[in-house]
């Protein structure tokens, strides 16, 4: 995939040639690419006097690194017990559909949307819930996932 060297290039205006600075600037291709492309890492490095090597190591790191696409919207959907019982297999199973992912997880071809499952998001009540995003969203049903992907779809 190739990427926007003058989005690569602000970036790293924004960050003088010091190792100290990796950290802030992988954050920066993190959010402007929503992964850390191979090229944005090795442009990182270079610019900071830092083995692509250790760039590597810190992003594996860090969980809030992506070595792989993400879409711009993440979807993840609680499988914990209590939103089990209330019918998250199919509420995800309509995320799945209507985002045409293949397998279980995954990145859609327009790179929209990454769906993902998750083990419980700590607000078991409001059950099945999804987080899209920052947002937690509660109470779902087949009907309100497929009003969340058109919502989303337009931001
Ligand atoms: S089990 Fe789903 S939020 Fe806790």
């Amino acid at each position: 995939m190739s990427i926007s060297f003058k989005s690569l290039e602000t970036i790293l205006e924004r960050h003088p040639p010091s190792p100290e600075h990796l950290i802030s600037a992988l954050q920066d291709v993190q959010a402007r690419f929503h992964y850390l492309p191979k090229e944005a890492m090795t442009a990182v490095c270079d610019h900071l006097g830092v083995p692509v090597s250790r760039g590597w190591a810190v992003a594996t790191f860090y969980k809030s690194f992506s070595l792989e696409p993400q879409g711009e919207h993440g979807i993840s959907v609680c499988m914990g017990t209590a939103c089990h019982v209330r019918g998250a297999r199919n509420l995800y199973d309509k995320f799945r559909r209507d985002l045409g992912l293949p397998g279980e997880e995954g990145t859609t071809r327009d790179r929209k949307f990454t769906l993902r499952q998750v083990r419980c998001l700590g607000c078991c009540s409001m059950g099945p819930v999804a987080q899209v995003d920052e947002e937690i969203h509660g109470n779902l049903n087949q009907r309100k996932a497929g009003q969340l992907i058109k919502l989303y779809r337009k931001r």
